[in-house]
């Protein structure tokens, strides 16, 4: 296959770099489709994802991408997903993704080795219980002030008309915001400031993606370490994280209180000065992590819960802006439930269609759109939804894309699959691939569950994977985005201020806008007045 054409999407890049003679012999089993693919369908502004889409309309849920030396097994059906995510977990691990992260998140859960991982998830789950999400709602209210704030005082220079604002960057630094006071009770403050260590974090979010467009791993050679300016720049920002995170663990230590500690055991949050994660994983959990684990787990979860939920909040907003039925239904509910008040645990329950429009903004728009697996034995995948009946040879060290994209956007599995509409997990419908009726959305199958998830779809709907490895942190992201969005949605009307062909699409750790989610930002015209009540208290101290 000859490559041309300027290979804009880092993950295409990944595909097809010959450069590190990278050799993979045994990738799959000769019954596994090939896609007939020519390095130029992957050239150009398109995103990676995007061009997996056509070959798993022509080619079948399970197809294998072959490019010089280079294969990669590419899925897009529920019951393989299933088989790789659940049923037989422990014969992959991350593989490439692993290799990229590692420097940066060091032993934190997504790139840890296994027995690392088993020991750290069983210490970390337990962090995330309902009066650890009561105290983050109120929290998350309080951060949605700022930026609240911040339009309001753009509206005021402008005398009132809208002011056009690139939505996705102000989402970056409320869930960059959220996510310090969450996860270590460190207040960024980045609505509102720029600090060397805002900067340092945004720096290593840039190179970690980077890094997964351009797979010549040289940042692990030390003398070009050394010498290649963005290496050395990368270096100086790990170093201020570190430091700062170092300085938060070290306190955290110091300061362990009888009080609180007494209070965590009790579950008592109202009496805890400091809910973060990393109190109670130091106060509950005494001296089993050592200070470095603690920053690797501290890390993870900063850059894992950052970018992700922000992109849910840029991409939620790029399709309420576009559809004022859905606007006026939300606005309905938001109203009659919350009106001025910030939103608790309870109003999100009251509150349905508005976490149905945040489930089918992350069906549409999966962060990321694909996740990535190595096979660690041989294996055969199964089936599948109307696949070969032998299934599908794979050798030790496949690598695997589970395309999330697809799966989400299957026309075998969902009814107008491009289209916009939160109702969809409303209903009750007959899914022709499965061969009987499910629902995409069912509370009792998905164990009470508040959003729809893969149990309720039976891995039709994975937006935050499933199995042994799913996201810890989906909880805390979608009560998030449904404080924030509520309390946005009932202040502003946002209209996209450019096309969505100018607003565009790229691939990074997870959808970015090409050129940023521009919007024109209105007064919402009958807003409640008040709604400002948490402004009044502090937010670090919650
Ligand atoms: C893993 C999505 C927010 C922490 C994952 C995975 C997905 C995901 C798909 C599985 C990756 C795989 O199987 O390869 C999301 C989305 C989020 C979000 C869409 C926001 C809407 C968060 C937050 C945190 C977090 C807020 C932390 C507070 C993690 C961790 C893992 C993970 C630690 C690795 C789990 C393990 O391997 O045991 N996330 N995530 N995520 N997520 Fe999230």
């Amino acid at each position: 296959v000859k490559g041309k054409g300027n290979l804009k999407d880092g993950l295409s890049r990944l595909l097809t770099d010959f450069s590190q003679g990278y050799f993979q012999p045994d990738v799959g089993g000769k019954t596994i489709p090939v896609a007939e693919g020519e390095l130029s369908d992957l050239a150009g502004d398109e995103p990676l994802f995007k061009a997996l889409y056509k070959w798993f309309i022509e080619s079948g849920g399970v197809y294998k991408l072959v490019f010089g030396p280079k294969a990669f097994v590419v899925v897009s059906d529920p019951v393989v997903v299933r088989h790789i995510l659940k049923e037989n977990a422990f014969n992959y691990d991350k593989g490439v993704l692993a290799e990229i992260l590692e420097p940066i998140m060091g032993k934190g859960l997504i790139p840890a080795d296994l027995d690392t991982w088993r020991v750290r998830r069983r210490a970390v789950v337990p962090a995330f219980h309902k009066q650890y999400y009561d105290a983050m709602c109120s929290m998350f209210g309080r951060c949605t002030e700022r930026t609240i704030d911040k339009l309001e005082a753009l509206l005021q220079q402008s005398g009132g008309s809208p002011v056009t604002v690139n939505m996705e960057t102000e989402f970056l630094n409320l869930g960059l915001d959220i996510i310090g006071l969450g996860v270590f009770n460190y207040d960024f403050g980045s609505i509102t400031s720029e600090s060397p260590v805002i900067k340092a974090v945004y720096g290593v979010l840039k190179e970690a993606e980077h890094r997964s467009t351009f797979y010549i791993p040289y940042w692990n050679v030390p003398l070009l370490r050394a010498i290649v300016p963005r290496q050395r720049a990368f270096a100086a920002d790990m170093a201020v994280i570190d430091a700062t995170l170092d300085g938060l663990i070290t306190n955290a230590k110091e300061t362990r209180s009888e009080d609180d500690f007494e209070a965590l055991q009790a579950r008592d949050y109202s009496q805890v000065k400091d809910p973060s994660l990393l109190r109670f994983l130091v106060d509950m959990r005494g001296e089993d992590a050592t200070n470095k684990q603690l920053r690797d787990d501290l890390m993870t979860m900063l850059i894992a819960g950052h970018e992700t939920t922000a992109a849910v909040l840029t991409w939620a907003l790029f399709s309420v802006a576009q559809s004022p039925e859905v606007e006026a239904r939300l606005l309905g509910e938001i109203d009659s439930v919350v009106g001025d008040r910030a939103p608790g645990i309870d109003d999100i329950k009251a509150m349905p269609y508005l976490r149905a429009t945040l489930a089918e903004s992350l069906r549409m728009y999966p962060q990321p759109p694909l996740l990535i697996r190595r096979s660690l034995e041989p294996d055969t995948l199964p089936a599948g939804l109307g696949g070969d009946p032998k299934g599908y040879p794979i050798g030790k060290g496949a690598d695997l894309f589970i395309s999330v994209w697809n799966l989400h956007r299957s026309p075998h599995l969902w009814k107008d699959p491009d289209t916009f509409r939160p109702e969809r997990f409303e209903e009750v419908f007959t899914n022709p691939a499965y061969g009987d009726t499910w629902a995409g959305y069912q509370p009792e199958a998905g164990r009470g569950a508040l959003y729809p998830n893969e149990v309720a779809s039976d891995f039709a709907f994975i937006p935050f994977g499933g199995g042994a490895r799913k996201c810890i942190g989906d909880q805390f992201a979608l009560f998030e985005a449904t404080v924030a969005f509520a309390m946005l949605l009932r202040r502003f009307t946002f209209r996209l201020a450019a096309t969505p062909q100018e607003i565009g699409m790229a691939t990074g750790a997870t959808i970015h806008t090409a050129n940023g989610m521009m919007v024109s930002v209105a007064r919402r015209q009958g807003a409640p007045a008040g709604a400002r009540e948490a402004a009044e208290r502090p937010v670090a101290a919650v």
